[in-house]
């Protein structure tokens, strides 16, 4: 089956599609670069051994994506292009709703036109919002606090009510925690451009001499050593967790919301220890004040994946650490 990665060469999507070229897939990558490098499917490649098909374009261009339809028998789609910055969506946040949203209703149309009836979705646990508390199950009422959060909110609703009104569309929305680690060859990685906002890829270049220290924000919150919790998860389960999803969809119609994260709480503190000890490398740290719209805790009850997408969650905080670290010092020997 020939599946269409939107996205494909960013991190998450990059991930993915190594496995699926693993377990024999044809994968088409449509990806207009605004935040990956023009390597990767080459990287992808090389430890594949199979180049996946690329087409450069913005996913809300109708007619590009048009011809990626008629050239391709694509079976199904997995959606990661969009923009995923929670900062930058508070200072240009009709951006981040012009191409969160234009992507998604451009590609449903699409998939339309050409008789495709199955999407798995990048959500986020960030539709759980302020309110509920942790651990988070799928049926806890959706909100958010920031334009990012509110796009993954809405385009949820969108998969619904196109679901609803035709039954023979299946779309999973899978609801991520917090994607860490590398792939084990050191090609693929998170390499955010400029200063990380995200803890992990922060740290590693804090442990490199790319940066002086990290600041860890807030040690005064409600948690077993004041630092903030959250589900930390190995970017090739995450992966893996999209073939589950497809072998869901193949089975299955409507909408369909699974939480992808360990269950398990890790504290900043904790990451940060085990990144030193596993890597045997100093990560100079200070302690700040809290950042904005941060919450002590963000966890999962990842039940429903493991009982209906047969999928958990198996590498460790050290597998995570680790791959990390490979990563960033793969990178430095490259440049
Ligand atoms: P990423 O930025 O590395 O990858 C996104 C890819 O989409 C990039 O290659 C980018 O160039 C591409 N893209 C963006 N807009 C596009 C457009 N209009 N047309 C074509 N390509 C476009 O991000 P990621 O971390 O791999 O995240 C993938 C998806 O998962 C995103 O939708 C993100 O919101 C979601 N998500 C990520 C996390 C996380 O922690 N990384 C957590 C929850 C959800
Ligand atoms: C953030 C987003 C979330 C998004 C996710 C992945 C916010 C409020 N949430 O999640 O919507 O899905 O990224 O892109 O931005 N930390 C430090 N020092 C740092 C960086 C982070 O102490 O320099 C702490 C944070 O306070 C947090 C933890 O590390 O407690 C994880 O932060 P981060 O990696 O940014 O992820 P989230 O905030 O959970």
């Amino acid at each position: 089956m020939t599946i269409l990665v939107t996205g494909g060469a960013g991190y998450i999507g990059s991930h993915t599609c190594v496995e699926l070229l693993q377990k024999g897939y044809e994968v088409v990558i449509a990806d207009n670069f605004v935040n990956s490098s023009m390597d990767v499917p080459e990287r992808i490649a090389r430890i594949t051994g199979k180049m996946p098909k690329v087409f450069e374009l913005d996913v809300a261009d109708s007619h590009a994506l048009d011809l990626v339809f008629a050239e391709n028998h694509i079976g199904a789609v997995i959606h990661f292009a969009g923009l995923k910055a929670v900062g930058e969506s508070c200072q240009i946040p009709l951006r981040y709703y012009r191409n969160n949203l234009d992507t998604t209703l451009t590609l449903l149309e699409t998939m339309e036109r050409h008789g495709c009836k199955k999407l798995v979705f990048s959500s986020s646990a960030t539709v759980y919002g302020p309110k509920n508390e942790c651990p988070y199950t799928e049926d806890m009422p959706t909100s958010a606090t920031n334009p990012y959060g509110w796009t993954k909110v809405m385009i949820e609703q969108i998969l619904r009510d196109y679901c609803a009104a035709n039954p023979e569309f299946s779309a999973v929305l899978l609801r991520y925690f917090n994607p860490i680690g590398a792939h084990e060859s050191g090609l693929l990685g998170d390499d955010p451009n400029g200063i990380p906002n995200n803890l992990m890829p922060y740290v590693a270049r804090v442990a490199a001499g790319q940066l002086p220290r990290l600041t860890v924000f807030g040690d005064d919150y409600p948690t077993r050593d004041g630092s903030c919790l959250r589900d930390y998860l190995h970017v090739v389960d995450l992966a893996k967790g999209h073939l589950s999803a497809l072998e869901y969809a193949a089975s299955h119609t409507g909408a369909e919301a699974f939480n992808l994260g360990t269950g398990e709480g890790i504290s900043v503190l904790e990451l940060v220890h085990s990144f030193q000890e596993v890597n045997g490398v100093p990560v100079p740290f200070v302690i700040g004040g809290r950042r904005d719209g941060d919450l002590a805790e963000v966890y999962a009850n990842p039940s429903r994946a493991r009982e209906e997408l047969h999928w958990t969650a198996e590498k460790t905080l050290d597998d995570m650490c680790r791959d990390s670290w490979h990563f960033i010092q793969t990178r430095k020997a490259e440049r």
